[in-house]
């Protein structure tokens, strides 16, 4: 038996730990456990909350698990209005503001400039520091009580590091590139960020907002009248931060003067807070317009704030918005188009894509003229027909969407339909789940896709050999498989159109040398729906180094030892089944292993090696004369006890710059990321 004093310490001590673990995972991105002994201590709290439940705690870690529980939104009186923003669409406009807010507030004022956050708005009531109610906007008077999934996104703290009573105003959002990964695995994908996120803070079950890591930055708190410990705007986002909350670091500061400016920035106390006089802000906006596609999150303009909170009384409200704060909005990157034709692609998996074929228009800064619509669902969502006229979305680095039919064709189309048959292959299409699928293994469009991904950039990555010398030779009946192109004679097709002798040797060259990638990167490059790079890291990370091992386990069905593999879920696993119960996937296999690829892990020497990376987080883009794949570069990393990640964010440390860097340099140089070349990168790892 359990004794309650005793259930009262462990609690504690749990939530305490859980609590430091969530700050080191989520916060500085640093966790020094693995998320196993995490699962297990949070486990153990659940446990003891069940059986003890007067002494779960208000602020308990096990919130952020959410629950099963169906749960209605009951409605919510705001205590405090919740107004919206008055807009400018010109520097001018911003201007005259600042210049009218200046005459009226019989004082010297400073601003605040901060992101607009393209997301949902949310306001969050604390009492005495714990987290009571989280609201969303509803229409200003009337919000939805959401706090449950409020609990389970991390960012929001259920007890603040000071038992205030106070009402915060923040943007709930995902960030972009968790937006594409997401996206994708939906069965309905969602045009862009903000829509994902407002339906998941309006999911009924609290465990499925969970599983989106959506992330809130705080910009407003409201105090009780008269209560109001502070004098700035600043202040509010420096006691924001040490209560715990989110903060954009994105911000800047403007006065009169630049000295003055300056002086407020670094009250912040973050990390270089632009700041300057008025005259400095039209290009201060005009910077963050020209960045803002490579800015992790979605942002649809800037929020100039009147930073002395005294002359905020002053100046006061109108009935929709405060007269002390100023939305200056970027373009809305949309345009309208017409729907020409409507495709069917074939992926290397049979899957059955369709893309919408539009009269080419500017969105954004990009030119579109394909837009994905994923699957059947999505287009009967949209209720779309061909010839009707669409608002197409493109929102920085996300790709294209079509948001909304907005005038129906006159021809009398009606909602697309995927037809019955391939249009590869013409064997009749099925469908599975939200996809529809060509079953035909032999599809020449899969036989395609299939051999283009394996070659690809980032697979195997064989030089020179794209799309193009694909289909010729899967024509010329050369290829018909992936092996095949490791018994193809390219000296024989010198001659051949785009084949000089120069060419086919160094095809030749380049198809012999990738016999020598790992075996993570020759498993990955087979294809597997569903087991990428990353599965096949944490496959050969949880033990299973080689193809031997791997079928043996897939044969004797043996689902736990995947399962004990963090990460692995059931679909994965099932995907996994299904591709080794196909004769033509084992036959590859086999061909490829006798061919010699490699298909087992070879041990690493990073025990050897001095961890002189330790700390850092780095980025590998571009191409490199050493480090072909690249995968070559964050092994070498990794051997030194670097972490590495896909995309560039503010932790990013390092970024590994080759030939060719793009999206990637720019937004490590926004950031200020130490950018490393080739060349350096080889020294950095000799000095040991
Ligand atoms: S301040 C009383 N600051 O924009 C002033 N709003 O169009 C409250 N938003 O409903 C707003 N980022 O959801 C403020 N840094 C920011 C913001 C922000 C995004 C949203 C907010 C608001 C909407 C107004």
């Amino acid at each position: 038996m359990h004794d309650i004093e005793q259930a009262q310490k462990e609690i504690a001590q749990l939530s305490e730990d859980l609590q430091h673990h969530q700050d080191l995972y989520y916060k500085e991105g640093q966790p020094i456990i693995s998320d196993r002994e995490y699962d297990h201590m949070m486990d153990r709290l659940l446990a003891l909350e069940t059986q003890f439940p007067t002494l779960k705690l208000p602020e308990s870690p096990s919130q952020r698990v959410g629950s099963d529980l169906g749960s209605g939104f009951p409605e919510f009186a705001h205590t405090i209005p919740i107004l919206s923003l008055d807009k400018a669409y010109t520097f001018e406009g911003v201007l005259q503001w600042i210049e009218r807010s200046r005459q009226r507030g019989e004082s010297r004022l400073s601003f605040v400039v901060e992101e607009k956050i393209d997301g949902v708005s949310l306001v969050l009531y604390y009492e005495k520091g714990y987290l009571v109610r989280a609201v969303t906007r509803g229409n200003g008077f009337v919000g939805n009580d959401v706090t449950p999934n409020a609990k389970t996104i991390t960012s929001i703290p259920l007890k603040l590091s000071q038992p205030l009573t106070i009402a915060v105003r923040g943007e709930i959002f995902l960030p972009k590139a968790e937006f594409e990964r997401i996206n994708k695995s939906m069965e309905i994908p969602f045009a862009n960020p903000r829509n994902l996120a407002a339906g998941t803070i309006r999911r009924l079950k609290s465990s499925e907002t969970a599983r989106i890591p959506l992330r809130m930055f705080a910009y407003e708190a409201f105090f009780d009248a008269g209560e109001t410990p502070l004098t700035t705007h600043v202040e509010i986002l420096k006691l924001l931060k040490d209560l715990g909350f989110y903060v954009n670091s994105e911000v800047a500061v403007f006065a009169e003067t630049e000295d003055r400016a300056l002086l407020e920035a670094q009250k912040l106390g973050m990390d270089s807070v632009p700041s300057g006089s008025f005259q400095a802000l039209p290009s201060y906006i005009e910077k963050m317009n020209s960045v803002r596609d490579q800015l992790p999150h979605e942002i649809d303009g800037l929020v100039v704030k009147v930073n002395e909170l005294g002359v905020r009384e002053l100046l006061g409200y109108t009935g929709h918005h405060p007269r002390w704060a100023l939305a200056f909005k970027f373009e809305a990157p949309e345009a309208q188009s017409r729907v020409d034709d409507i495709d069917v692609q074939v992926g290397r998996t049979g899957r059955i894509t369709p893309v919408a074929r539009v009269a080419t228009v500017k969105v954004g800064n990009s030119m579109v003229s394909n837009v994905t619509l994923h699957n059947q669902d999505y287009i009967n969502m949209l209720e779309l027909a061909i010839g009707d006229s669409v608002a197409i979305s493109k929102r920085g680095d996300v790709i294209p969407a079509i948001e909304r039919v907005i005038e129906k064709n006159e021809e009398g189309n009606t909602t697309w339909v995927i037809p019955r048959n391939c249009p590869s292959c013409n064997s009749i299409l099925e469908r599975q789940g939200a996809h529809t699928f060509c079953m035909n293994n032999d599809c020449p469009a899969q036989i395609l896709g299939r051999i283009t991904f394996f070659v690809g950039r980032d697979q195997m990555d064989i030089e020179g050999f794209g799309p193009e010398t694909v289909t010729f030779l899967v024509n010329k009946g050369l290829v018909h498989d992936i092996p095949d192109i490791y018994t193809v004679n390219y000296a024989d097709l010198v001659g051949e159109p785009g084949f000089g002798e120069k060419k086919a040797s160094a095809l030749a060259q380049a198809v012999e040398k990738s016999k020598d990638r790992p075996y993570r990167t020759v498993l990955a490059a087979l294809g597997i729906p569903d087991f990428g790079r990353k599965t096949v890291d944490l496959l050969v990370n949880g033990g299973i180094v080689s193809m031997e091992e791997l079928i043996d386990i897939v044969e004797s069905q043996d689902r736990a030892r995947f399962l004990a593999i963090k990460g692995f879920g059931e679909k994965t696993i099932d995907a996994l089944f299904a591709q080794f119960a196909d004769p033509a996937f084992r036959e590859r296999i086999a061909r490829l292993e006798k061919l010699g690829l490699h298909f087992k892990e070879e041990p690493t020497e990073s025990e050897q090696l001095s961890q002189t990376f330790a700390q850092e987080v780095w980025c590998v883009t571009g191409s490199f004369t050493h480090f072909n794949p690249r995968s070559l570069a964050l092994k070498e990393i990794e051997a030194r006890g670097g972490r590495t990640t896909s995309s560039v964010t503010r932790k990013t440390t390092h970024l590994l710059a080759g030939e060719g860097a793009g999206s990637k340099l720019q937004q490590a140089l926004t950031y200020g990321t130490r950018i490393v070349k080739e060349d350096e990168f080889l020294q950095l790892l000799e000095k040991e």
